[in-house]
C-alpha cells in the first residue's frame, strides 16, 4: 500500500492538496509587507469561521496553549471559576484552572448525555464570585456538543456575571458555532482539526469584556501574554517568530472554508454526520451520543461485546490503512471508536471508514466464533 493513511481521526485531520502546496513553498520571512498582507487576509478569514467582530489573535502552540493562553489571562490565583466537565478536554480546563492557583466548581453531565443547564444556573447561583464558565463546544472524547446559547442563558439567568470561555478546538467548522450571536467571550481553537492543518496554530478571540479581565489578571505569563500579542497584531505582526509555514496554508484552508460561507461549510459536515449515525445504526451498531447532543464534528460509536476495539482498529490501519480513534479514559479504551466528520473528510472518505469497519468486524466476530 502506497497511499499516504486515510485520516479519519477528530485530529489532525486530512490537508487538502492545496493547503499541502501551500505548506510546502519556501520560507518567506515574517517581517514583511508580503507575510503582512497573509496575515490580514487570515485575520479577516478568521472572523468569519468565528463568527466575531472581534480580533483573533494566532498563538503557535497546539491547542490547549490558547487553553492556558486563556485560564493565564483572565484569572489570578484565588479567583474561582466553573468547569462543565463531560470528558476528557472539560477535565483539561479544571486541571489548567489548578495549576494557576484558581478553584473550581465542576459542573459534571454524564459523559455522552446532555448539559442539564438548571443544575449550571443552581451552581452559579452558589458561586456568584465565579469570573467565569470554561466549556467546550464539541467534547471530543465524548463525541458531545454543548448548547452554548443554553450555557449564556443559564448565566444570565443566574444573574452572575462571569465570563463564557469555550473550547471550540474540535468543533469549529462542524458544530454550529458564531461567537459573537452566542454571548461566547472567549472562543478558542486549533489548526489540525476542522482548519485542515497540521497541528501547531492555536486561535483565541475575546470579548471586550474579556479584555477588561486580562487588564486585572495577575497571573504569571510571557509567551503567552495576550497584551502583547494584541499589541502586535494590530500592527499586523506578532509578538515572536510565527509559524510561517502554516499561515501560509491557513490562508489556503480558510479559502475552502469561507469558499461558500462558513454556515454552508458547517452545513455539509451536519449531513455527513447525521448520514453516518443513521448508517451506523443500519449496520446495527450503536451510537455513544445521546442523539439529543450528538456532535456534527465527531461520531463515537460503541464496540460490540466481545470485540476488542483497539484490535479492530489495528486491523482497520493494516488492512485498509485507514486511521480511526478509540476511546479516550479508563473506561472507554477499547469500548468505543470515533469517527470525524470534520475539515476534509466527506462521504467517499466516511463510507470507505465504514466499508472498513463494518468489514474487519465481521471477520473479528466470525474468528471470535
Ligand atoms: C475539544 C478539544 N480540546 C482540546 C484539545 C487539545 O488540543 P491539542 O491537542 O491541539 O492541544 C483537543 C484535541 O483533541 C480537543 O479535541
Amino acid at each position: 500500500m502506497t497511499r499516504e493513511p486515510l485520516l479519519l481521526t477528530p485530529g489532525p485531520t486530512i490537508v487538502p492538496p492545496s493547503v499541502l502546496e501551500a505548506l510546502g513553498r519556501p520560507t518567506d520571512h515574517h517581517r514583511t509587507k508580503e507575510f503582512q498582507a497573509v496575515l490580514k487576509e487570515v485575520g479577516e478569514g478568521l472572523k468569519k469561521v468565528f463568527g466575531t467582530a472581534q480580533e483573533v489573535l494566532i498563538l503557535t502552540s497546539s491547542g490547549t496553549g490558547a487553553m492556558e493562553a486563556a485560564v493565564a489571562n483572565l484569572l489570578s490565583a484565588g479567583d474561582e471559576a466553573i468547569v462543565i466537565r463531560g470528558g476528557k478536554f472539560g477535565e483539561r480546563w479544571g486541571e489548567i484552572c489548578e495549576a494557576f492557583g484558581a478553584t473550581f466548581t465542576p459542573v459534571d453531565p454524564l459523559w455522552g448525555k446532555p448539559l442539564d443547564l438548571k443544575a449550571l444556573e443552581q451552581t452559579l447561583k452558589q458561586h456568584p464570585r465565579a469570573k467565569a464558565v470554561f466549556a467546550t463546544l464539541c467534547e471530543t472524547s465524548a463525541g458531545v456538543v454543548f448548547d452554548i446559547r443554553g450555557l449564556r442563558r443559564a448565566i444570565t439567568a443566574a444573574g452572575v456575571p462571569a465570563l463564557l470561555v469555550v473550547d471550540a478546538i474540535s468543533g469549529l467548522g462542524a458544530d454550529s458555532f458564531a461567537m459573537d450571536e452566542m454571548g461566547v467571550d472567549v472562543a478558542v481553537s486549533g489548526s489540525q482539526k476542522g482548519f485542515m492543518l497540521p497541528p501547531g496554530l492555536a486561535f483565541i478571540a475575546l470579548s471586550p469584556r474579556a479584555w477588561e479581565a486580562v487588564s486585572k489578571s495577575k497571573s504569571p505569563r510571557y509567551y503567552y501574554d495576550l497584551n502583547l500579542a494584541k499589541k502586535a497584531w494590530a500592527d499586523t505582526d506578532t509578538p515572536w517568530t510565527p509559524a510561517i509555514s502554516l499561515i501560509i496554508g491557513l490562508k489556503e484552508s480558510l479559502k475552502i472554508m469561507l469558499a461558500k460561507g462558513i454556515e454552508s461549510f458547517t452545513a455539509g459536515h451536519r449531513a455527513d454526520a447525521e448520514k453516518l449515525r443513521a448508517d451506523v445504526q443500519k449496520m446495527g451498531l450503536e451510537l455513544y451520543a445521546d442523539p439529543a447532543c450528538a456532535s456534527n464534528a465527531v461520531t463515537m460509536i460503541k464496540v460490540p461485546a466481545g470485540v476488542d476495539g483497539k484490535e479492530l482498529l489495528k486491523q482497520i490501519r493494516a488492512k485498509h490503512n485507514i486511521v480511526i480513534a478509540g476511546g479516550q479514559g479508563k473506561e472507554l479504551v477499547g469500548k468505543v471508536i470515533r469517527i470525524a466528520t470534520m475539515g476534509a473528510v466527506g462521504p467517499a472518505e466516511i463510507q470507505a471508514g465504514l466499508n472498513a469497519v463494518e468489514e474487519v468486524l465481521a471477520e473479528m466476530q466470525v474468528k471470535n466464533g
